[in-house]
């Protein structure tokens, strides 16, 4: 049976675990905030209308930082209309989604929702519709101490202390045709400079976030990074990525090899930062923020004019299954075996669209397949990220030629060591994992998501078909771990060194 070697060396790494790397993505989208995190009167409700069954379900998850409040969705948003007494909050047409919006939820409710989970927020503003003014309007609303219009507001709507936010995205997407007041590069570059100099004089300590392309297939890719960092490069600290990863009909290995493009996208951007850098001498290098990533089968969605107006409709309420979790994982391993560049990545989005946790309105709340990956990773993630040493047999897919069956990364902190796994093919996968340099591991444990039927998913119904399972049969030889890898499985091994 062909087997697969990983080689591990702690004086070989890559880099801190960057705990901002586990986020995920609240959009006021379908049903992500209403009937997702928000539900008055839903019996899992709190007084504020927070779904606690969904709160205890991102915790478990380990989410550590969530952009808010989108997505398109930010390019018409008034961040006025969502904070202060709600009975005086207007109801909006949201251009992006064709939804109506009520406002109920807002600032004040993300915020307190946030530390219940005990994450970050990577809060974004509006570069579409709006700009300068109304961006450093918020960010003195939500981080000066007070004796000042929008500070003294927050004050009056009952946040005495400042929310001290860090992390703020100049816009999103800014290049897409699809975006509400869309931009070229060169209009964008200048707004993004212009926008970050004035929030910088609010609050000197935040970091920025520029907008990178919106994925790797618009024309403009690479060069709008170029563009951009041109104009704003000595104002921001990291520049955007995103990009989601179709199961195409038809293409099945292609999608379990993702990960593929993911890492050449990682590389594409931080080779184009680094050439502004180099041209500008500027000795300053930019992180990558990986703002919005997941599986979804993008290319079934027939865009947002279809759409009729609803409040809180479903919305791309993708069902994943086994083979999902795993292009999780693989993406997931790809982000820490970049966390040297890439400092913030967010799963998009949390609940209901395009996400790891469902809800029913009124209902219960359950754990998708994907769920599994990310809450193991962000669990065990730990410590220093090392390079790992693949040799693994390939498979053939019809986008990105010959790929290894196997990809893998892993973590350590003082003895526990952390090996992260995913078999791509569909057969078992003998793995030896030598470790060099290392005191010989003294305990190990595997642990697997992965099902005999690939396409088995979890429902409101069968919400435990699919969860994480030990398997036995890992073992110890001096100083080589060995697991056999279940076919198109994610697998996390733990060891004691
Ligand atoms: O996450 C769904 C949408 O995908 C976001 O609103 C947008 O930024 C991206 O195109």
């Amino acid at each position: 049976m062909p087997m697969a070697k990983l080689t591990l060396d702690p004086a070989f790494e890559v880099g801190p675990v960057e705990r901002r790397l586990f986020g995920s993505f609240v959009e006021h989208m379908g049903r992500c905030v209403y009937t997702g995190v928000f539900e008055p009167g839903h019996p899992e409700a709190d007084a504020d209308g927070l779904r606690r069954d969904v709160i205890e379900l991102t915790r478990e998850m380990g989410v550590t930082a969530v952009r808010y409040p989108g997505g398109n969705f930010v390019s018409n948003y008034e961040w006025e209309d969502g904070v202060g007494p709600v009975a005086e909050r207007p109801t909006r047409l949201d251009l992006a989604w064709r939804q109506i919006e009520t406002n109920a939820f807002g600032l004040g409710e993300f915020m307190a929702w946030l530390r219940e989970i005990g994450a970050e927020p990577v809060m974004a503003v509006n570069l579409g519709t709006r700009g300068v003014r109304a961006a450093r309007d918020l960010l003195e609303y939500t981080n000066y101490p007070g004796g000042t219009r929008w500070s003294d507001l927050r004050i009056k709507h009952g946040m005495r202390e400042p929310y001290g936010i860090k992390v703020w995205c100049l816009g999103n997407e800014m290049d897409g045709p699809w975006q509400i007041g869309g931009k070229t590069a060169e209009e964008y570059g200048r707004l993004a400079f212009e926008t970050a100099k004035a929030m910088r004089r609010v609050d000197p300590d935040i970091e920025l976030v520029a907008c990178g392309s919106s994925n790797t297939r618009i024309s403009t890719y690479g060069s709008w990074e170029a563009t951009v960092l041109e104009h704003c490069y000595d104002q921001v600290d990291y520049i955007s990525a995103h990009n989601y990863y179709d199961a195409v009909s038809g293409d099945r290995a292609s999608y379990l090899a993702s990960a593929v493009e993911m890492e050449q996208q990682i590389k594409d951007v931080i080779a184009t930062a680094d050439h502004v850098g180099a041209k500008l001498r500027d000795r300053k290098r930019l992180k990558v923020s990986f703002d919005e990533w997941n599986v979804w089968s993008f290319t079934k969605f027939g865009g947002e004019s279809g759409l009729d107006w609803e409040h809180a409709p479903r919305l791309i309420e993708e069902d994943y299954d086994v083979a999902g979790a795993a292009v999780v994982g693989s993406l997931l391993i790809t982000l820490l075996n970049h966390a040297d560049r890439v400092g913030i990545a967010c799963q998009a989005q949390l609940a209901n669209v395009i996400a790891p946790i469902r809800t029913e309105p009124g209902g219960p709340a359950w754990r998708q397949t994907i769920f599994h990956p990310f809450a193991l990773t962000a669990a065990n993630a730990r410590g220093r990220v090392l390079r790992a040493q693949v040799t693994a047999p390939s498979m053939p897919t019809e986008r990105f030629g010959e790929v290894p069956v196997l990809t893998a990364t892993a973590t350590i902190e003082d003895d526990r060591l952390a090996v992260f796994a995913v078999n791509r093919g569909d057969q078992p996968l003998p793995l030896e994992i030598d470790l060099h340099g290392l005191p010989n591991p003294t305990e190990i444990s595997h642990i697997t998501v992965a099902d005999d039927d690939t396409a088995a998913r979890n429902t409101e119904h069968d919400p435990r078909r699919v969860e994480p399972r030990a398997l036995q049969g890992a073992t110890i030889d001096g100083n080589l771990l060995k697991a056999v890898l279940p076919p198109i499985s994610f697998n996390v091994l733990k060891a004691t060194c």
